[in-house]
């Protein structure tokens, strides 16, 4: 709801509001928090250096990181004024990935006289957050560069905050980083051209003492896969400033005479219930505001990928083998990952020709297909558009078409070139190339990859046409296509983002495949993005990664907690029997672990286990699983007991695999008691039913 009394402008959703006013021209933060029926500007705040400012600006006397840089031969400072307001119908499209819907929008106009730039904040109140993006239109005569534009300001009163966000790297992607802001600047940002495995584009800032079910937790959420930056500044007043959104890089951008660019959109979720309450708000919002309507809260197909078992040795015989060995196990679709176009028989060479080896596959893409629905199942296939190897009929036929800079030889990653995507021809031919193998095949999934990140690119602007570019190819894809289902993946999950979700419904998660790994991986990935969005398979043993061996039943429970798949070969019985029983029991309460409410139980980077419990919307239903790191020494089975959360107090529930039937409030208070096999990485599930 969005409430404005006089130059008071209050937004609100079911739990939050957020508040600025005007004054002297300036627009004033007022407040970010638990939802107030009324809100007051305190009107005699000093409009001094240490004011809360709604959107930072430079060079006339905020010291603080600025939210804006506008950089002219007349200078860097501006001095945005309030002009008016105005209530949209409809959010602005703004020519990327953002919330969908016809929501209604305050829109704040403000104007820097002397310079001529026109500045337009908008803010959307949904149920569960606010979304906030801006707009700034060169209305002068001349043009200016843009050095930073970011998409939402906030400044926190003074008082203790963490802040938590998520670091990696390839294999380990998105570990929680947990510390106290201190003063002084931090940011948490990309340069590769990609969100990154490195740095995720979210943050909380915490409560010190919030944990998953008590305290304040604010969550922001960039809407983007590119460059981006999120800083923390802690002031002399302990008063902290949050800015975000997509990160210019050097030598600014462009913006001629009466060019208008938008921010990307922040989603920012307040919760006064701890970490736990802001991340079912992300997933509720993203569920009903940025998932693709075709494929949200739909059942994902179970997929076999050939990847981590077939890896280059692509060829007609070794995939009608996996295919059969797929059978009658309860999976959906077949992928083909890499190795089959061009001449692909390691990851020096083809990418960019996107044409059927028929050294290894004579008899096409068709033979292929025809054995999977033979055996009851559909296709899938591995793409990596973005992408060209030196070594490539492409790139003989297009040099010119590599991202490139001053007349340098481009820099390589895993031996290939990114191509640039900010060109329309190039574009056009990837999805000309995509579109027929697509066309010409029966494919109802596509994996989509990005290997690399981006280097030699020509100037700030042309990281975010690149962007749009890869936007466009999927627009064009889903469209085209309307029933395709396309997996995001980038060398595992450096590019799990809200931008990707929006095309990609389900987001390979890591290459990291080894099921105590993936439980701390899902776990932090669950802080902000859904279970329906991770894609995790269950693989062999000892596992490539880690080269650990922990239990089927145990990978099994993990790679359930979200979107099941695998990625092995199927060769003996005993892994048959195990694998038919897995996608049952998974089938059967697959609705309420994707669409459900998560509570996260125990933080396997911290408590020695993993635990997370669903609950349906309705209360009716729950999915349990449980996976404990070391033995102990017992003289029978380990027996731990854990409080479960979220289930209706007075509903009783069965236990599926017990029998017990006891009510929410006892299964909650009590706990349930789990008798685990005496072996590292043991693991239990338990199915409740409202009875
Ligand atoms: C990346 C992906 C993997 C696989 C390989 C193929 O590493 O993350 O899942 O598709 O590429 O080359």
């Amino acid at each position: 709801m969005i409430t404005i009394d006089g130059n008071t402008y209050h937004l609100q959703g079911d739990a939050y509001s957020y508040c600025f006013y005007v004054k002297n021209g300036k627009l004033l933060h007022g407040y970010y928090g638990q939802r107030l029926e009324k809100f007051v500007a305190v009107c005699d705040a000093p409009m001094d250096d240490f004011a809360a400012y709604e959107y930072g600006e430079f060079g006339r006397g905020d010291f603080r990181s600025p939210s804006i840089v506008v950089r002219d031969n007349g200078g860097i400072a501006t001095d945005f004024q309030f002009v008016s307001h105005e209530i949209l119908a409809i959010k602005p499209r703004i020519g990327m990935p953002q919330l969908r819907g016809e929501h209604q929008t305050l829109a704040v106009y403000l104007r820097d006289e002397k310079r001529g730039i026109k500045l337009t904040l908008f803010y959307t109140p949904l149920s569960q957050g606010l979304c906030r993006s801006a707009a700034i239109e060169n209305e002068s005569a001349e043009s200016v560069f843009v050095d930073k534009f970011l998409s939402t300001c906030v400044d926190f009163p003074s008082g203790e905050y963490d802040i938590l966000h998520l670091s990696g790297r390839p294999n380990k992607e998105r570990d929680i980083v947990r510390e106290r802001v201190s003063e002084g600047i931090k940011t948490i940002s990309s340069t590769r051209g990609t969100t990154s495995h490195e740095h995720n584009c979210f943050c909380a800032l915490l409560q010190p003492e919030a944990n998953e079910e008590y305290g304040n937790a604010y969550g922001f959420n960039l809407i983007y896969s590119g460059n981006f930056a999120i800083e923390t500044e802690k002031d002399a007043l302990g008063q902290i400033r949050l800015n975000a959104g997509e990160q210019i890089l050097y030598g600014g951008w462009e913006l001629n005479a009466g060019e208008r660019i938008y921010t990307p959109e922040v989603v920012c979720v307040y919760s006064a219930k701890g970490i736990g309450e802001m991340s079912r708000q992300f997933h509720t919002l993203y569920r009903k505001h940025l998932l693709d309507p075709r494929f949200v809260d739909k059942i994902r197909p179970i997929v076999i990928n050939s990847w981590e078992s077939v890896v280059y040795d692509v060829c007609e015989e070794t995939m009608f083998r996996f295919i059969e060995n797929a059978k009658g196990l309860g999976i959906d679709t077949v992928v083909l990952d890499d190795g089959w176009f061009g001449k692909r028989d390691n990851d020096d060479c083809s990418l960019g020709d996107w044409v059927v080896d028929k050294r290894k596959l004579p008899n096409g893409l068709q033979a292929i297909i025809r054995k999977c629905k033979e055996n009851g199942m559909k296709f899938g296939l591995w793409f990596e558009p973005e992408m060209v190897s030196p070594d490539s009929d492409l790139n003989r036929l297009h040099p010119d078409w590599v991202l490139q800079s001053c007349h340098r030889e481009s820099v390589q990653f895993r031996n290939q070139w990114v191509l640039d995507f900010s060109k329309k021809e190039v574009v056009d031919y990837v999805f000309a190339s995509m579109k027929k193998v697509l066309d010409e095949n029966d494919i109802s999934y596509v994996k989509w990859d990005m290997n690399r990140p981006l280097t030699d690119v020509l100037n700030a602007k042309k990281y975010r046409a690149y962007m749009l570019g890869v936007y466009d190819l999927y627009e064009r894809l889903t469209t085209s296509f309307p029933n395709l289902f396309i997996e995001g993946c980038s060398s595992g999950g450096g590019r799990f983002d809200p931008a990707i979700l929006y095309y990609s419904p389900m987001i390979w998660t890591s290459d990291n495949t080894d099921a105590w790994s993936r439980t701390m991986i899902q776990h932090s990935t669950s802080l902000c993005y859904p279970l329906q969005s991770m894609s995790n398979h269950v693989s062999a043993c000892p596992n490539i990664q880690t080269g650990r061996t922990i239990s089927f039943a145990t990978r099994g429970t993990v790679a359930m907690m979200g979107c099941l798949g695998y990625e092995l070969h199927v060769e003996n019985e005993e892994e048959r029997v195990a694998v038919r029983m897995q996608t049952a029991t998974y089938q059967k309460d697959a609705d309420v672990i994707l669409t459900g409410d998560l509570y996260r139980l125990k933080n396997p980077f911290t408590d020695g286990a993993f635990a997370q419990i669903v609950v349906s919307e309705d209360k009716q239903k729950a999915v349990f699983c449980y996976v404990r790191k070391d033995s102990e020494p017992t003289r029978g089975k380990i027996v731990e007991r854990v409080c479960l959360r979220g289930l209706g107090e007075d509903v009783l529930y069965k236990a599926e695999e017990t029998g017990e039937i006891q009510t929410g409030k006892t299964w909650m208070c009590v706990g349930v008691q789990l008798r685990l096999e005496k072996s590292d990485y043991a693991c239990a599930s338990l199915h409740f039913s409202a009875v």
